[in-house]
């Protein structure tokens, strides 16, 4: 306890006034702690920029449709692309997953309209243009279906993240082969950003379903 005699009205403002700005003062030091230390754990400016996201599956690409005619990524801007790759000679997964799309994109009727459907091969000795054409003819009128040299459909491949590796059995004749590869079919924006995939066991309702949810309804 403080022997002195009880201080004046004006010098227990002061002291008032005096408390408060020690404790402003702790404050402020507190919060500077802390935002340095926060600054420190996440290693500075450098650290952050490693730690953004990873780069977005999709980007441009340049390929020849089932007319002959190059397309590329900017064509499709203001619409939805969904988009598959896979090959022509694929003995059953690209033919079930090819379906699978076709059926959603009917399930949705109208909505549908704000959708093209593609179909990139990951094939490019085997699937020609023409080849691709009469292929694309079996799972829906909307189908473009693209193709190109080895080089432009390698990189429209890796801007979509998608594997594929040739499987050839010893003394195999040189077109006898199997192509492995990724299935996923990837919904694009009308910026041409990625926007949702869609997994090989997801059911041609649920795809109509998330993708109408997505693009919305009919008109819009
Ligand atoms: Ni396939």
């Amino acid at each position: 306890m403080s022997k002195r005699k009880p201080a004046k009205a004006g010098t227990k403002t002061r002291r008032i006034n005096a408390v408060a700005l020690v404790l402003s003062v702790i404050a402020l030091v507190i919060v500077a702690f802390l935002a340095g230390r926060q600054y420190f754990a996440t290693g500075g400016p450098e650290q952050q920029a490693a730690d953004s996201p990873a780069p977005a599956i999709g980007g441009p690409f340049t390929l020849v449709d089932q007319n002959g005619k190059t397309v590329t990524d900017a064509d499709f801007r203001g619409r939805y692309m969904l988009i598959y790759f896979g090959y022509t000679f694929c003995p059953d997964v690209c033919p079930t997953a090819l379906t699978r799309n076709s059926d959603a994109l009917d399930l949705m009727g109208k909505a549908a309209d704000k959708i093209v459907p593609i179909f990139i091969t990951v094939d490019p000795e085997r699937d020609t243009a023409e080849n691709m054409k009469e292929y694309a003819g079996f799972f829906h009128p909307r189908l473009l279906a693209l193709t190109g040299t080895p080089e432009q459909v390698a990189a429209a491949a890796k801007a979509y993240r998608v594997y594929y590796a040739k499987v050839q059995e010893k003394g195999a004749d040189a077109d006898d082969y199997l192509m492995d590869h990724t299935s996923i079919t990837y919904l694009m924006g009308p910026d041409g950003k990625f926007l949702s995939h869609f997994g090989h066991d997801v059911s041609p309702e649920r795809m109509a379903e998330r993708l109408t949810k997505i693009v919305g309804g009919a008109g819009g």
